[in-house]
């Protein structure tokens, strides 16, 4: 098992490495998309760009690498962007929701994580 961190909801969950970021915050019935994604996605085939994380924390390889579709539809995004939708897990990571309206107390979630081991 692997844990994910989410910073703006202030959970942990562990999951199987392999497991798709987007299906996780759903079956978690976590906030993955703003009002855009709420009113319309893609049901995770990479299409709509309504499913975007940013990763906070972790490792280089926590997460798999960036997918054809993620180049194309990140290229103007900041580079710790991700679609949920394209990403699979392989080991912990720490991760924001909806980074498009990101928390006004953002920088104190990341300091107050920063000193929360993460598991392996
Ligand atoms: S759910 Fe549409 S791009 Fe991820």
């Amino acid at each position: 098992m692997t844990t994910i961190r989410f910073i703006r909801e202030g959970i942990d969950i562990q999951c199987k490495p392999g497991e798709n970021l987007r299906d996780l915050v759903l079956k978690e019935q976590l906030q993955l998309y703003g009002l855009k994604g709420i009113l319309g996605n893609c049901g995770g085939v990479g299409q709509c760009s309504t499913c975007f994380v940013s990763v906070e924390g972790g490792t280089k390889n926590s997460l798999s690498p960036l997918t054809r579709v993620e180049e194309e539809k990140l290229k103007n995004r900041p580079d710790n962007w991700r679609l949920a939708c394209q990403t699979l897990i392989n080991s912990s990571a720490v991760i924001l929701t909806k980074p498009q309206s990101p928390p006004s107390n953002l920088k104190d979630l990341k300091e107050s994580t920063k000193n929360k081991k993460l598991p392996r």
